[in-house]
Order: C-alpha cells, then sequence, then structure tokens
C-alpha cells in the first residue's frame, strides 16, 4: 500500500514550495492540486468565460483535458496536449482559479484525477480539500498556516523580485478575498479537519516547516 501525506492550507502558506522539499527529502511523488484548478481558470480566461458563468464555466472544464505527467522530477500540467506551467503562475490565474473551483461538477473531475494518481504512487499532495475529500484516509495530514500578513507579504516580495511594482494593500485584499472565498464556498471548503496537524509557518523557514513535516512522518510510518 502507498503512503499519502496531505497538506492543506490558504495560498501564500508555503505548501507548494514545502511539499515539493518534503517530497524530494522522502522519494515521494508531489502533486500540486492547485496547479490543476489553475489550468482550467487559465482555459476559461483565454477562452473569455467569466467565471461567474456556471454553465459555460462547466461545459468548458468538462471538455478539457487535464493531465500531470513528470519531467526531470518536476510536476507538468498538460491542458489539451500543451504544457500550461509557464501561464498558471500569476495571481490572475491563482484568483481564477479560486473562481472556478467553487463549482461540484469541477472539483469531481479533478478530484477523480487526484484520488487515482495516490492509489499507485507514494504522494505528498497539497491544496485545500485533501485531508477533507481527495485523501481522507492519508497517513498524515498537516494544516499549514501562516498569519494573512505574513502571506501577503511573501506575495509582495515574490512579485517585486520580478521587477513588478505591485501594491502591498492590493495584494492583502486579494488574499483575504481568496482565502474567503476557499473557506466559504459550498463544495469542499477549505477546512482543517481535526486529526491535521497544525503547522504556522509565519516565523519559520521554509527548512524548519519541512523537517518538521518529515517528523510527523516519522511517527505515524
Ligand atoms: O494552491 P493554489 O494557489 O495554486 O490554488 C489556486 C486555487 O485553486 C485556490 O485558490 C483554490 C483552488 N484549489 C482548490 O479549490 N482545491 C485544491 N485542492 C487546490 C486548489
Amino acid at each position: 500500500m502507498s503512503y499519502q501525506i496531505a497538506i492543506d492550507g490558504p495560498a501564500g502558506a508555503g505548501k507548494s514550495t514545502i511539499a515539493k522539499m518534503v517530497s524530494k527529502q522522502l522519494n515521494f511523488v508531489y502533486v500540486d492540486t492547485g496547479a490543476m484548478y489553475r489550468a482550467l481558470g487559465y482555459y476559461c480566461m483565454k477562452e473569455n468565460i467569466p467565471a461567474d458563468n456556471e454553465e459555460e464555466v462547466v461545459k468548458l472544464c468538462m471538455g478539457a483535458d487535464v493531465s500531470i505527467r513528470y519531467i526531470d522530477g518536476e510536476q507538468v500540467v498538460v491542458l489539451n496536449g500543451e504544457n500550461v506551467n509557464g501561464v498558471i503562475r500569476t495571481p490572475e490565474v491563482g484568483n481564477m482559479a479560486s473562481a472556478v473551483s467553487v463549482y461540484k461538477d469541477v472539483r469531481a473531475k479533478m478530484v477523480d484525477i487526484q484520488q487515482k494518481l495516490a492509489v499507485t504512487e507514494n504522494v505528498v499532495m497539497d491544496g485545500r480539500d485533501i485531508a477533507s475529500v481527495v485523501l481522507p484516509n492519508a497517513n498524515l495530514k498537516i494544516y499549514l498556516d501562516a498569519a494573512v500578513e505574513v502571506r501577503a507579504k511573501r506575495r509582495f516580495d515574490e512579485l517585486s523580485a520580478k521587477g513588478e511594482c505591485p501594491s502591498y494593500e492590493t495584494i492583502l485584499e486579494e488574499v483575504k478575498d481568496r482565502d474567503y472565498r476557499d473557506m466559504h464556498r459550498d463544495n469542499s471548503p477549505l477546512v482543517r479537519v481535526p486529526e491535521a496537524v497544525l503547522v504556522d509557518s509565519s516565523y519559520m523557514t521554509i527548512e524548519e516547516v519541512a523537517a518538521a513535516i518529515c517528523a510527523e512522518f516519522d511517527k505515524v510510518k
């Protein structure tokens, strides 16, 4: 039987970076489920489908071919045959992913793909509904959190490093909006399941968080 580590938490808590590091240390496959919703958000943007038009969004997403491949150990999201890794990391696509991921049919399709991946491989999977819906029997469940101001500051630093001139206040509002939508939607909202270990990354380094998660895994494996 394969091992499963589920990491859930709000945007900007460091899930992807940390899940990737943990998966390398344990030699597990990393599954970034947010990237799959981002691919769908990107597709809707490209096709000019407004996120609030459920019928059109669902129609487009049901016809989308989304899959995950691994090239040199890196996860690649393939949308209708095209590698979309290079275009899904923007804040706009993140917000659109959050908006289209509220729909039940969209989620059901993604959850099915994610569950199939975890049957055959040892996985570290991160997202919003991993412990609650996708891998309810995961060996280890982590809820990775950080103060909203810290998460907004991380996003601000990331964009500044890319040469953009973002406004911290705008980013803070966007992060709060995204938290609200991800935590209050009807379908699989972001929750901390009671058995999840809470890790607050606000004042920890990436290495410290990864070490804490590996130590938790040692206790349950
Ligand atoms: O983790 P991320 O920022 O890449 O995720 C983008 C959006 O996708 C997030 O705001 C909500 C949605 N998402 C989801 O609903 N369920 C998941 N398991 C992962 C992401």
